[in-house]
């Protein structure tokens, strides 16, 4: 499974990347708000930073499809190679996730809140569709189960879109679907920071040192 940082604070994700196998950063609207900086500057800072092997996921704000579509041209051409144009979900988007997919730019289909959205953006050619997990619960849904069951009908229909499952809010949802064989997640630092979080492993790791520093005195390592 690909990992991506939903996030777009240069500092949260030079941290993330320091620590973690990470393959990629998306944001949204909402994210960039939270930045409160010129968004064009922000996302080629983030760039320059992850380089062109990671991914980079912006979307798009136009609600008509020929203005999602230039939308999608310039964001593609500031922010280069590797870069996926995320678009909502809906008919217009849809109309514009078929010209694009048709030039062969990378699209992300979004504002995913069931599984005929993810399968019918799939097949206009996204390369990557987004269930929104956690948004879903909180409609009294099951996220978990509709990104499974977007992936298995991707699957099934011998789509190579993959599902990037979004709008985690724990640890164990991000599991679940790891364990699934789900293409990706992308999840803020917080939870990512709190996969493997836990005072056992810490005490765990603690008590090694203690033994070993009792065999060869303080500070002792194997070097
Ligand atoms: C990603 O594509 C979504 O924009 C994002 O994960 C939504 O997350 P939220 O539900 O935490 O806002």
């Amino acid at each position: 499974m690909k990992l991506l940082i939903d996030n777009a604070n240069i500092e949260d994700i030079k941290r993330v990347y320091e620590f973690y196998p990470i393959d990629g950063v998306t944001c949204n609207p909402t994210i960039l708000l939270k930045e409160g900086k010129n968004p064009y500057e922000l996302l080629k800072e983030i760039r320059e930073f992850i380089g062109e092997e990671s991914q980079l996921h912006v979307q798009v704000i136009s609600s008509k499809a020929e203005d999602m579509i230039e939308e999608g041209h310039k964001i593609q051409e500031i922010l280069g190679k590797n870069t996926y144009i995320k678009i909502p979900v809906i008919p217009e988007g849809l109309k514009a996730i078929k010209y694009l997919a048709s030039e062969g730019a990378n699209v992300t289909g979004t504002a995913i809140y069931n599984q005929i959205q993810g399968y019918l953006a799939g097949k206009a050619g996204a390369k990557y569709v987004a269930p929104y997990v956690n948004r879903i619960d909180n409609l009294g849904y099951n996220g978990i189960a509709v990104a499974k069951q977007i992936h298995d009908m991707l699957k099934r229909a011998s789509l190579e879109t993959e599902v990037i499952a979004a709008s985690f809010k724990n640890s164990h949802q991000v599991l679940e679907l790891c364990e699934y064989g789900i293409g990706a997640s992308t999840i803020a630092p917080d939870v990512i920071e709190g996969l493997i979080k836990s005072d056992t492993i810490t005490t765990a790791v603690d008590a090694f040192v203690n033994d070993f520093e009792k065999l060869c005195g303080e500070n002792a390592t194997m070097l």
